[in-house]
């Protein structure tokens, strides 16, 4: 091969790759408002019309509510994202309250879309990640009131209240629609089951004991 048409290939390989997004695509107007009835599928949600845009598509109330924590792991994440804004449509960007119960935490879980950054509004935090193979390396930390921390991207975290009373966080993404895979409940819990062999060999244990945790979910 000719090094002028390698140099071409090498230039051509350059260009396209510099075309991955770290975060949501930038918006080409104003703003999209999400339009839910619209039944086209796009990457995101079609817009609707300019004109018939208010001021409330922009709008969300009820941040200052705690979430009801009476749960198995007692927390609740109340969200604040495309779905519940339709304003946030293209702009990359969403919101997030938890609230923690005493000991109770925000389980095991990635955001495929998003970073995060979470601060404490009350209370006392232990934060995590875990980096990916093969280092899987722990990062953790307590957080006190008026304290942030950053969950990159697509990594594993969890959150515990390791105090005595409520703990409330403000979390921000970097994604209209961050997603949530909570790492339990998706391989315990899927529909149909992952066969329970294939879990047992993964997690080395036997299958009574997966499908024992799998009833949990
Ligand atoms: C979607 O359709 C419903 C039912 O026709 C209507 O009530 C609602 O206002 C529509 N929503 C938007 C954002 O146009
Ligand atoms: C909180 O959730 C629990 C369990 O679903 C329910 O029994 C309880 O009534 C809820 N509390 C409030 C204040 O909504």
């Amino acid at each position: 091969m000719a090094s002028s048409q390698l140099i071409l290939i090498l230039a051509v390989f350059v260009a396209t790759s510099s075309l991955v997004f770290a975060s949501d695509p930038s918006p080409l107007q104003d703003f999209c408002v999400a339009d839910p009835n619209c039944t086209v599928k796009v990457n995101g949600v079609v817009c609707k019309d300019p004109k018939v845009v208010t001021v409330d598509d922009f709008f969300f109330s009820g941040l200052d509510k705690a979430g009801n924590t009476s749960n198995a792991v007692g927390s609740k994440v109340t969200a604040a994202n495309v779905v519940q804004i339709p304003g946030l449509n293209t702009l990359g960007i969403s919101l997030a309250r938890i609230d923690y119960a005493p000991w109770g935490i925000n389980p095991p879980h990635t955001h495929p879309r998003a970073s995060e950054i979470l601060t404490v509004l009350e209370g006392t935090l232990l934060v995590g990640f875990v980096s990916s193979n093969p280092e899987n390396r722990l990062f953790t930390k307590v957080l006190y009131k008026g304290d942030a921390f950053v969950f990159p991207v697509g990594l594993i975290h969890f959150q515990q209240n390791i105090g005595y009373g409520p703990v409330v966080a403000l979390a921000a993404l970097s994604s209209q629609n961050p997603g949530v895979i909570t790492i339990a409940n998706a391989v315990f819990g899927s529909n149909p089951d992952i066969p329970a062999n294939i879990l047992a060999k993964a997690f080395q244990v036997d299958e009574a004991t997966i499908t024992k945790i799998q009833s949990k979910f």
